[in-house]
């Protein structure tokens, strides 16, 4: 189809997304090319479609130094060293829904999840899809820095912020804050990561509640896509704070609220080198409307990366095919958990003169913020920890450090936190 016809039906069937799609966004449609007609010639005896070089008979011819280091049966070998299709390998994307629906209610419609490089990929592709030069995109600060590149250095978008926290309470209208003033209808971005990075924390039910009522009013004014970033998806260490995504709860909830959830493989599956993200959209669509958006998707993909890798998707099917998964990613939520427990009293003890942790409840980081009455560089204390300390934390803006409590061993955290500490304090007490 052409972009002009994708067009016309996305428009009629879901205008918010309509008005919220960028000028790219909107020429994009999947040219009949290459991946197109081999697509429809599947099957045929005589495939003489696509540049893959076959044992002839659609069989994959891998080296055999390279085959001796994958054990796969072997028409999953096949798939992992052929072409993966550009919207992702069908089992892979058949699977990795229904992980994501295993404790989701049948009534909540979402699409087939499109496979994409890594979680990053699946964000730049949302920003392609829906922000040009000045799109607004609301983002609670602190926030994970590459969505500066991502949104506002490639394609031009305003990332606007507020603190997530006011006086250590997460604050529920943090969105409508960093929004600000919008003319009324102009469409708006909003990008929400729980667990988040770099503040390792996750709302509660309540904080929740309050805020999906904030993002209704906004999208009472607007059409407004909704990203969820779910990169430590059930990282959730404290009884009670959902671990699901909030992707759930915004479905179906108002007309000119788009939910998209960005998720993967990465750290949900500790599967940092396979490079498989998912993009997923929250919307109930008839199958035309559904090829439409994939269309616009694939074409995306096709023009960036010519297609998602075949040998992480496949890698990744291992774990999902037969339900090991649920069990082994359960194994390194537990192992998170007793780090969290062991940094939870080394945090409590800090000196609030010299290091405020904010509140921490999930993820992979603590935060920790240095008082502005110190006047000290987060920077400069990172720099003097690696000089003194022989201890590597990350700095962000000028008043945070975050720890990755996901890369220490257990036994060494709380000697972490110590001299981290003792770093402020010398700066603190240096002229
Ligand atoms: C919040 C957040 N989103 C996305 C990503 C990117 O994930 P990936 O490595 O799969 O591209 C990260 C990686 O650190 C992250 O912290």
């Amino acid at each position: 189809m052409t972009a002009d016809a994708i067009n016309q039906v996305l428009e009629a069937q879901h205008p918010a997304l309509f008005r919220s799609l960028s000028a790219l966004g909107r020429r994009t449609f999947y040219p009949q090319g290459i991946p197109y007609q081999a697509g429809q010639a599947r099957g045929t005896t005589y495939n003489s479609t696509i540049g893959i070089y076959t044992d002839g008979h659609g069989g994959s011819v891998p080296l055999p130094s390279m085959a001796g280091a994958v054990n796969l049966p072997p028409d999953e070998m096949d798939r992992a060293f052929l072409y993966s299709p550009v919207q992702g390998i069908e089992v892979v994307r058949q699977a990795w829904r229904q992980w994501q629906r295993r404790e989701v209610d049948e009534v909540l419609p979402s699409t087939v999840p499109v496979a994409t490089i890594g979680l990053a990929h699946g964000l730049s592709l949302m920003a392609d899809l829906f922000t040009d030069e000045g799109t607004v995109v609301a983002v609670p600060g602190p926030f994970w820095g590459n969505y500066r590149q991502t949104f506002g250095l490639r394609r031009g978008a305003e990332l606007r912020s507020a603190p997530s926290h006011v006086n250590g309470v997460y604050d529920p209208q943090v969105v409508e804050k960093a929004l600000g003033e919008l003319p009324a209808g102009e469409p708006a971005v909003a990008i929400l990561n729980f667990p988040s990075n770099p503040g390792g924390y996750s709302p509660t039910v309540k904080e929740r509640q309050e805020l999906v009522a904030s993002l209704l009013r906004i999208a009472e004014q607007r059409p407004l896509i909704v990203v969820c970033d779910d990169a430590y998806q059930g990282f959730v260490f404290v009884e009670g704070v959902p671990r699901r995504s909030l992707f759930w709860d915004l479905i179906g909830q108002h007309p000119q609220l788009v939910p998209v959830k960005i998720d993967g493989a990465t750290k949900e599956f500790s599967f940092f080198g396979g490079r498989v993200g998912f993009v997923t959209f929250g919307l109930q669509m008839e199958p035309e409307a559904a090829s439409a958006l994939e269309d616009k998707l694939k074409c995306l993909l096709r023009s960036t990366i010519g297609s998602p890798v075949a040998l992480g998707q496949m890698i990744l099917y291992q774990a999902l095919k037969d339900g090991k998964a649920q069990d082994e990613v359960a194994m390194i939520h537990r192992q998170a958990e007793e780090r969290f427990q062991v940094i939870q009293p080394a945090l409590r003890a800090l000196d609030p003169s010299l290091l405020r942790p904010l509140p921490f409840n999930a993820g992979f980081f603590a935060l920790l913020e240095i008082p502005a009455e110190l006047g000290i560089d987060a920077d400069a204390v990172r720099r003097h920890l690696i000089a003194q300390y022989d201890t590597g934390v990350i700095s962000v803006g000028p008043r945070f450090l975050r720890l990755a409590i996901c890369s220490v061993a257990a036994d060494a955290l709380v000697e972490l936190v110590r001299r981290v500490e003792q770093g402020v304090r010398d700066l603190a007490a240096s002229p």
